[in-house]
């Protein structure tokens, strides 16, 4: 093992998904992975709310920090003598970065500070907003790098874990939340095997993350979402370690669909149960599951696999795309604000507050 030596994060972070140019948005295009490497600019905020609604960019953390850069874009061209009179002419724009996709409660989140900071600017409110955007993404990528020590630091050596949908640099500002404690782990050495089920129906883990991480020299296996529970039987794995779109004050879960039932069977295997993602992922506001808006988007997105249709014309389908893991299912919520083990109620207060 080797976890007391600092992780190369330039051996172990290679890609960036967003690129503030200065005057424009760079979007990695997340819908073109992995054979297509190719970026989107955008000049206008709706252009970023479309990009987020789209999957051009996606991932908790990183509509976040894309949101930000929007709110910086929508200002540009727009004459105000103060932050708060600035603040009421963006407001529509705000709205409809929000609108992009409900889940992920980053994106209200980043756009929530936004806000802050412009309501208390001066004269020099642009400045604030492009300086705030950039301090979102830069305490993400250091939040992920703590988290993915944190993380680690749980796993026994010799483990093996399975990850769902992509929380790598790809998600974030880099380095990732669960994949950044995969990272973490195997460069520490603990983590021996690494399997990444597929995701259907948009295939993050299929197309996203194993690629992500070849790029870092990470061998990663491949598994169909509905191998996952024979996978556990085996005994090849002693983790599930995914991320999360909100965290409820209960310890309630929302992430990608499928994130739900990989706990139930974890429970059932004996497999330990982590859940890593930034504070800006914690909803204290929302007391439990059941009230979190649950995106359901195009029934199309099941009817075939790389745009070649797989199923016969006039079947209905159901698409919600997040699901909700109840707290009690989970073993441990990874922050950067500290770990908090077996989550409920007062290990939420005493570790987030309200
Ligand atoms: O629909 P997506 O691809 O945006 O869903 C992403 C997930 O569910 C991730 O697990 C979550 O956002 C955490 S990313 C660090």
């Amino acid at each position: 093992m080797n976890d007391n030596h600092a992780i190369d994060y330039a051996r172990y972070d290679h890609i960036r998904p967003i690129r503030w140019t200065g005057d424009a948005l760079e979007l990695l295009d997340q819908r073109k992975l992995p054979f297509v490497v190719e970026h989107v600019l955008c000049s206008d905020s709706d252009a970023v709310a479309a990009a987020i609604h789209a999957l051009t960019v996606r991932g908790a953390p990183a509509i976040g920090i894309a949101a930000a850069w929007g709110v910086v874009l929508a200002a540009r061209g727009l004459d105000a003598g103060d932050g708060a009179a600035a603040l009421q002419a963006l407001e529509p724009a705000m709205a409809r970065l929000n609108a992009a996709r409900p889940t992920a409660v980053n994106l209200a989140w980043a756009l929530a500070r936004m806000r802050g900071v412009l309501a208390a600017a001066g004269s020099d409110w642009k400045q604030v907003l492009a300086l705030e955007a950039q301090a979102i993404a830069d305490e993400d990528l250091a939040a992920n790098r703590h988290m993915g020590e944190r993380g680690a630091g749980l796993i026994a050596p010799g483990s093996g874990v399975l990850t769902h949908c992509n929380t790598g640099s790809l998600a974030t500002a880099g380095f990732g939340t669960a994949l950044g404690v995969i990272r973490a782990g195997v460069a520490q050495g603990r983590i021996a095997r690494v399997f990444a089920g597929e995701t259907r129906p948009w295939l993050q883990g299929a197309r996203l993350t194993v690629w992500e991480l070849q790029q870092d020299g990470i061998d990663a296996t491949l598994v169909a979402d509905s191998a996952a529970s024979h996978l556990m039987k085996t005994g090849a794995v002693q983790w599930v370690v995914v991320g999360a779109d909100r965290i409820c004050a209960n310890g309630d879960t929302a992430n990608k669909i499928g994130t739900y039932q990989l706990a139930i069977a974890a429970r059932h295997h004996g497999v330990k149960f982590m859940v890593v993602a930034p504070s800006s992922t914690v909803d204290m506001g929302t007391a439990h599951g059941d009230a979190i808006e649950i995106e359901q988007r195009d029934p199309g997105e099941l009817f075939g696999v790389g745009g070649v249709r797989t199923v016969a014309e006039g079947i209905q389908a159901w698409n919600p795309v997040f699901d909700v893991t109840p707290g009690s299912l989970i073993d441990a919520i990874v922050t950067e604000k500290g770990v908090i083990l077996d989550p409920d109620v007062a290990a939420m207060r005493a570790a987030f507050g309200g």
